[in-house]
């Protein structure tokens, strides 16, 4: 186990810069999770502490020792990938044993980490099959063996899961979480997956355009993202956003938007009156109520079975709503919603979060 310390990471492509400067420290045992969407520089990061990719500036430390010179080999990591890359022609049990047969550990030390490993995760009924002889799951849980046999510092995972189903993505997630638990070992999982983010992870690394964007506990990034982009991204169905402006008349604090209506917020000393700002509020905080102050227009109601999503707009733009309340199935053409003042959030016109 280790911690890791990244250190003004950049990393350009040619001219083509991908990471604009990275800092993170990554304490010994924790379970990191780097999410973003696609092309953002989560792999491109993850591959740089795993020495696979050279480092254009900055600096990587495990456990204190600065390693941008040192081979992967070196690193003691070990890496799970979206593909299995497993030895076809290989057993599961000798592609679980094959790094401690090049490091030639003894036959019978080899058997009992096997064992123990493949207990862990449930393998020991697949142990002579072959690759092609099993499911997704079970490949990408012999990947995972794997790995952990080898005993590393820290595991990194990149969208290990993305090539399975949905249900079975939910079973596995669950299963990587049990053994974080078991294993305590340092672990660094890249998703495009803000689920797998949010269930997975001690802290999230939130990353955009090769910046990072936030840094925190799951709960922290859903109840106070720090800008637009992590509100919009953290969260599903996503946050809702109205332009307008922050007014101060007689002491209160509200959103006014185009069409003179507005809403009350609480007080934001940071914010002169008349400033640009954009409310956001998750379709699960809006409140359907008849006195409602808000009218929105239906254009589409989904049921998921365990809710309902609401497509609405609300002043011409498209709003949507999240309730467990059956009853809006048969909601007329207009409806009537509330945003309760506790359950707002401000952002100014750089799109920074405003308390
Ligand atoms: N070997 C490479 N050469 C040039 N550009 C690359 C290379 N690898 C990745 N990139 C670019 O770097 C950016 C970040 O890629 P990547 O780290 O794979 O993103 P993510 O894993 O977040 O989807 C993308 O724009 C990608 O096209
Ligand atoms: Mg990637």
């Amino acid at each position: 186990m280790a911690s890791i310390d990244i250190s003004a990471i950049r990393k350009s492509y040619g001219h083509f810069p991908v990471l604009h400067g990275v800092d993170l420290t990554i304490r010994d045992g924790e379970f990191i999770v780097l999410v973003g969407p696609s092309g953002c520089g989560k792999s491109t990061l993850l591959r740089m502490i795993a020495g696979l990719e050279e480092v254009t500036s900055g600096e990587i430390s495990i456990e204190g020792r600065r390693v941008n010179d040192l081979p992967p080999k070196d690193r003691d990591i070990a890496m799970v990938f979206q593909s299995y890359a497993l030895y076809p022609h290989m057993t599961v049990a000798d592609n679980m044993s094959y790094s401690l047969r090049l490091r030639k550990t003894g036959k019978e030390r080899i058997a009992e980490i096997v064992a123990s490993a493949s207990a862990k995760l449930g393998l020991d009924a697949l142990l002579q099959r072959r690759p092609k002889a099993l499911s997704g799951g079970q490949r990408q849980r012999v990947a995972m063996g794997r790995a952990i046999v080898r005993q590393p510092k820290a595991f990194l995972f990149d969208e290990p899961l993305s090539n399975l189903d949905a249900r079975l993505r939910e079973q596995m997630r669950a299963e990587i979480k049990k053994l974080h638990k078991e294993l305590g070992a340092t672990s660094i999982y890249v998703t495009h997956d803000q689920i797998e983010a949010m269930t997975l992870a001690d802290r999230i690394v939130a990353m955009h355009g090769g910046v990072v964007q936030q840094v925190g506990a799951p709960l922290d990034l859903y109840d106070r993202p720090a800008n637009l982009f992590v509100a919009g991204f953290i969260g599903s169905p996503g946050m809702n956003f109205l332009e307008g402006h922050y007014v101060l008349e007689g002491g209160q604090a509200s959103v006014r938007f185009a069409n003179e209506t507005s809403v009350a917020v609480e007080l934001r000393k940071a914010l002169a009156s008349n400033s640009k700002v954009t409310l956001g509020i998750r379709p699960e905080h809006v409140v359907i109520s008849s006195a409602g102050a808000i009218e929105a227009g239906v254009d589409l109601v989904e049921p998921t079975g365990f809710g309902i999503i609401m497509h609405l707009s609300v002043h011409g733009l498209p709003f949507k709503i999240f309730t467990l309340d059956r009853s809006v199935l048969s909601a007329d053409r207009t409806i009537r919603v509330d945003f309760p003042i506790s359950r707002l959030h401000l952002f100014d016109s750089e799109g920074q979060r405003v308390d």
